[in-house]
């Protein structure tokens, strides 16, 4: 486990530019803090630190980070969404050979979302790391509620999420010692206070790097269409946040970007909890 164990792990085998100067400013101070520190909270206090001085630094510094402290043992969570293509272009640019990419294959994507993910994988020359849900468990899961079990409860609907995502997630991260992530604050209240860097308490005590945390939706754009990346089609007709096909709606002009995401529910209600901390027991 990364914070509370494996800190030598992190110096001997995930830093091979240990010697450039960013690595010497920023995080060398960090390393050292997981090779001393025995202490969760010392460790948890030391983020927060970290993570305040990182709040300035931008997207690719972040990233670069990322990658020179963690090499393949961290990897971007994917939906293939506007957020998530800007971050595969960074760290394509970065260092083709230690991005790794993820994706949790719900079984009910749109064809549009596969779509982009070909196109991905043939312009960077990355390969997608596919997590699909248990077989076992979505079929007792569908087997005495129906294909459209969302949609008569919010527990179905939460079990749903939880068999197609939040089960895959876990295995995915269980190999991991940080994940990279496409949030962003102004999304939705509750990410308001992502920062650039989090222990992720849900997981293990694992690094969580949002390094579009600070951007705004036209930052984003603007990006995808400066650098040509390719992205998800739906974007272009009226989806700005897209999940999976039962549950994600088009929206109007004016409307809330998330109101086609599990439309049928109050705000409370959404979430799918890949994104739940249990130490602020909330969702982001
Ligand atoms: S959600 O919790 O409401 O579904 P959202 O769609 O905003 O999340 O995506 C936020 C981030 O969660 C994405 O940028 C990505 O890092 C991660 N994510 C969401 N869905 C998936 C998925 N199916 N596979 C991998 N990562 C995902
Ligand atoms: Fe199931 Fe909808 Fe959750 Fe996808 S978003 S896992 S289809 S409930």
């Amino acid at each position: 486990m990364l914070i509370h164990g494996e800190k030598s792990y992190i110096l001997t085998k995930s830093c091979p530019n240990a010697g450039n100067n960013y690595y010497k400013e920023s995080s060398s101070q960090f390393l050292h803090t997981y090779m001393s520190s025995q202490n969760p909270t010392t460790t948890s206090m030391h983020i927060e630190k970290l993570a305040d001085e990182f709040d300035s630094k931008t997207a690719q510094e972040v990233l670069k980070w990322a990658l020179d402290t963690f090499g393949t043992k961290i990897a971007l969570a994917s939906s293939f969404g506007a957020e998530d293509v800007v971050i595969i272009d960074m760290m394509a640019n970065l260092d083709k050979n230690r991005a790794r990419v993820f994706t949790l294959d719900t079984g009910r994507l749109n064809q549009e979302t596969y779509d982009v993910m070909d196109a991905i994988r043939v312009r960077y020359g990355i390969p997608i790391e596919v997590y699909f849900p248990d077989q076992k468990e979505v079929e007792e899961m569908v087997r005495p509620r129906g294909m459209n079990l969302m949609y008569e409860s919010v527990e179905n609907r939460k079990m749903c999420c939880e068999i197609r995502k939040v089960h895959p997630l876990n295995r995915a991260l269980s190999t991991l010692d940080g994940w990279i992530t496409g949030l962003r604050r102004d999304q939705v209240v509750t990410r308001a206070t992502t920062k650039k860097i989090e222990i992720d308490s849900g997981h293990r005590g694992i690094l969580k790097v949002n390094p579009l945390a600070d951007w705004s939706s036209d930052m984003v754009w603007d990006y995808i269409r400066k650098n040509n990346v390719p992205y998800n089609k739906l974007h272009d007709t009226g989806f700005p946040s897209i999940g999976c096909e039962p549950c994600t709606r088009a929206v109007n002009s004016g409307e809330d970007p998330r109101a086609g995401r599990w439309w049928w529910e109050s705000a409370a209600q959404k979430e799918c909890g890949l994104h739940f901390d249990p130490s602020k027991k909330r969702q982001s």
